[in-house]
């Protein structure tokens, strides 16, 4: 079918909320909360969106697309786009749907993964259901969701976790998960670390509730396959890096006080300068432009193809 791109705002570094209009038809088909829909994209390339918006409004359907580096340039072309033309898009799938249970849901989400717990956390309000949601996040990225995203409708239950580190985080969550112990639905969607830390504290402090995730990004192929090595210019060392550690613990063991939070390429805070060679990026935080440049790279996730010169 066919939707007319209704506006197109920028959101943070990267990122885009598109709102559809129906382009050949009075109203969208309905969908159910978590549901995302098939894009063709203006490079020819079909990519899925989780919907964000209110699953209750058939009139308009709202995408958030973050421009991916790695990408054949189906993110790059929807970013060309602008607002009145119009769009090839499928109808609504769901792969990550809310139980129909009756008692309290908890939502778990982080950076872009705010997305399909959008539309969860209006299907849960539509219904009367109890829940509570956790989301983590870089502030910049989330500050500029909160208004076009209204998610001052969900001030009850949204609990905002910004600029953590990953031991504040992972304390978060387990904190949640005991307060919030006779859950027997819990959902998250975020990057591959972050699911995998929820995965292990709900299995850890509430193994009788069902996990349902989606993640909002293919996890990297396998970002601990590289060895690579690494040359500190202003130090004058080379260190290498093995297949099963980051840069940023090698950093650290050899004295290097590079700062981090999440260490698991979601916050920023452990981004260095690259003075040369081949990144490969495994974070969530640099926008496209960024990566392309290869002068950043986030050290506790991101990798290296050969041998990389560091600013330090
Ligand atoms: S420590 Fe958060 S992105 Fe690396």
């Amino acid at each position: 079918m066919k939707a007319l791109i209704r506006s197109i705002r920028d959101i943070g570094p990267g990122m885009k909320l598109f709102a559809l209009s129906p382009g050949d038809s009075n109203s969208f088909p309905a969908y159910e909360p978590g549901a995302h829909i098939d894009v063709l994209t203006p490079a020819g390339l079909v990519r899925q969106y989780s919907l964000c918006g209110d699953p209750c409004d058939r009139q308009v359907q709202s995408i958030l697309v973050k421009r991916q580096a790695t990408s054949r340039g189906g993110s790059d072309s929807m970013h060309s786009l602008a607002s009145g033309q119009t769009l090839e898009i499928g109808p609504p799938r769901n792969c990550f749907a809310l139980a129909n249970d009756p008692g309290q849901h908890l939502l778990f989400s982080a950076g872009v993964g705010i997305t399909p717990i959008v539309s969860m956390a209006h299907g849960l309000t539509a219904l009367g259901r109890d829940f509570s949601w956790h989301h983590f996040a870089h502030a910049q990225d989330f500050v500029p969701l909160h208004g076009p995203l209204s998610l001052d409708k969900f001030d009850a239950a949204l609990s905002v976790g910004l600029n953590l580190s990953r031991d504040q985080i992972a304390t978060s969550i387990k904190r949640a998960l005991v307060v919030n112990a006779a859950c027997r639905f819990i959902y998250a969607c975020g990057p591959s670390g972050f699911m995998a830390d929820v995965a292990a504290h709900v299995a850890q402090i509430v193994p009788g509730a069902t996990l349902r995730t989606e993640q909002f990004s293919p996890a990297p192929a396998d970002p601990a396959s590289h060895s690579f090595s690494v040359h500190l210019a202003k130090s004058n060392m080379t260190l290498d890096v093995g297949q099963r550690e980051s840069l940023l613990d090698v950093l650290r063991r050899n004295g290097l006080a590079v700062p981090s939070g999440c260490e698991q390429g979601v916050c920023g805070a452990c981004v260095i300068e690259v003075l040369g060679g081949i990144v490969l990026h495994n974070d969530d935080v640099l926008c496209d432009e960024e990566r392309k440049h290869q002068r950043l790279m986030c050290a506790c996730v991101s990798r290296a193809e050969g041998r990389l010169t560091l600013n330090l």
